[in-house]
């Protein structure tokens, strides 16, 4: 018999449905492989096997982070200035060194920090370096997140010395992304490669090409930046002829899965585009709001999730993303915008969990209810308002412990602590093992 743990809380998810799964005394019951076996109300419970008694706090499903940096982490809060001068000043050195031991230490610093946040999966860019891409993944393999990564591919002002002076820079740049596919990439594993074009300027339409046809060769997705600010969007019409996005479709990246961060300076037609050929949008409004990019409009159309953009977002904190998309006016609905940081988030990656169901990966977060509701608070609410009060009121203290495949790797901290630590003792789930 298949050993099960139970976890008992307030849960809540989004539904497929648009409705939320939202049950004060729930369970999420989960199997030693680490898959949700049942999540309901705790009285229809049927299974048996060990509790972990989380009462009375929040079980939420792991938050999905759909754009953000590794290298860029030390960057965040500093340097706000306009996007091209900012990566020139201040982002591509910082990436330019991130390799060797410098991006082992960095990488395992930034997943350390994601696990702290309560995000279990996201959409990451390494260093152009081989080597910073190797350590990148070795560190997510080591911290047990879902991610999907990837070199921001350039073949024009690329940061790499030694492409500068290179003939057939667009080959090696597309040689090096295969191989680096070939280690690193499992369709259906918790690792994933993305070709990475970085964004139309820098890129020939030969590399953004190549791109798009080694995804499609490997089963990989691709991400990019689309339309994040005016002067680049206005130098990318006046470099190609035609519009940012039609640039991307030329090359072959408006394609099932891509992922394209900011979508700013877009119409509706060209939302509508992105969904019909199964792309989403990654909104990063905290970045948006830094580098005073814009306000992107959510259209219908495409599929949305959010995210950080660490290091142009000064922090990873969803509910830091969350809070600047009401802030900036850009979604002012919580419901929406904490559906987006899970459930939409983890579609959009092409990733299981962002929920918890039956069938889906034990990814889960609990929040502590001390936070979650102000002193004099109510003990039982109604879903609007438990949900607006965890975007609202949320941070990272309020993150007690985070799951991915039901084992326990960050926290647990605050009131959780405890009953946690004693409930696990006895199955050692650490991260540390
Ligand atoms: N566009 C191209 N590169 C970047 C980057 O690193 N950050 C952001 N925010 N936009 C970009
Ligand atoms: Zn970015």
């Amino acid at each position: 018999m298949t050993k099960l743990t139970a976890y008992r809380g307030h849960i809540l998810s989004a539904r497929a449905d648009g409705e939320w799964d939202d049950w004060p005394d729930g369970l999420v019951s989960v199997d030693a492989a680490g898959t949700i076996c049942a999540a309901g109300p705790w009285k229809l419970r049927r299974e048996t096997g060990r509790v972990v008694d989380l009462r009375p706090h929040v079980i939420l499903p792991g938050f999905v982070d759909t754009h953000a940096h590794i290298p860029q982490m030390p960057a965040c809060g500093a340097h706000g200035e306009s996007l091209l001068r900012w990566l020139r000043t201040w982002i591509y050195p910082l990436e330019a060194a991130f390799r060797g031991e410098r991006a082992r230490a960095g990488a395992e610093a930034f997943f350390r920090e994601m696990l702290a946040e309560g995000i279990t999966t996201a959409a990451l860019y390494a260093s152009a370096w081989p080597d910073g891409v190797d350590a990148c993944f070795a560190a997510a393999k080591k911290a047990g997140v879902r991610a999907l990564i990837g070199p921001p591919l350039m073949d024009v002002e690329s940061y790499r010395d030694d492409l500068r002076r290179a003939r057939r820079r667009t080959e090696r740049v597309l040689s090096e992304a295969a191989v680096l596919c070939r280690t690193w990439h499992q369709p259906r594993g918790r690792l994933r490669f993305a070709f990475t074009p970085r964004f139309a300027l820098s890129c020939t339409p030969e590399l953004m090409a190549g791109a798009a046809e080694l995804a499609a060769r490997y089963d990989a997705p691709v991400q990019t930046h689309l339309a994040e600010n005016r002067e680049e969007t206005r130098l990318v019409e006046k470099r190609f002829g035609s519009r940012y996005l039609e640039v991307y479709r030329r090359c072959g990246l408006v394609r099932p899965g891509a992922i394209f961060a900011h979508a700013i300076w877009l119409d509706d037609g060209e939302w509508r585009a992105l969904g019909d050929a199964g792309a989403s949008v990654a909104h990063c409004p905290s970045s948006n709001l830094f580098l005073r990019s814009g306000t992107m409009r959510w259209r219908a159309g495409a599929r949305v999730g959010l995210g950080s953009d660490v290091g142009a977002g000064p922090s990873l904190s969803p509910f830091d993303v969350m809070r600047a998309s009401i802030a900036t006016g850009a979604c002012t609905d919580p419901a929406a915008l904490l559906r987006a940081a899970t459930r939409e988030g983890a579609a959009a990656l092409g990733f299981p969990g962002g929920c918890l169901e039956a069938g889906q990966p034990a990814d889960f977060v609990v929040l502590d209810r001390g936070i979650v509701v102000p002193p004099g608070g109510p003990d039982l609410e109604n879903t609007r308002d438990l949900i607006s009060r965890i975007v609202h009121r949320c941070n990272r203290a309020a993150v007690s412990a985070t799951y991915v495949d039901g084992e326990l790797r960050a926290g647990a901290t605050g009131p959780v602590a405890g009953r946690t630590r004693s409930c696990l003792r006895a199955t050692r789930t650490w991260a540390s093992r």
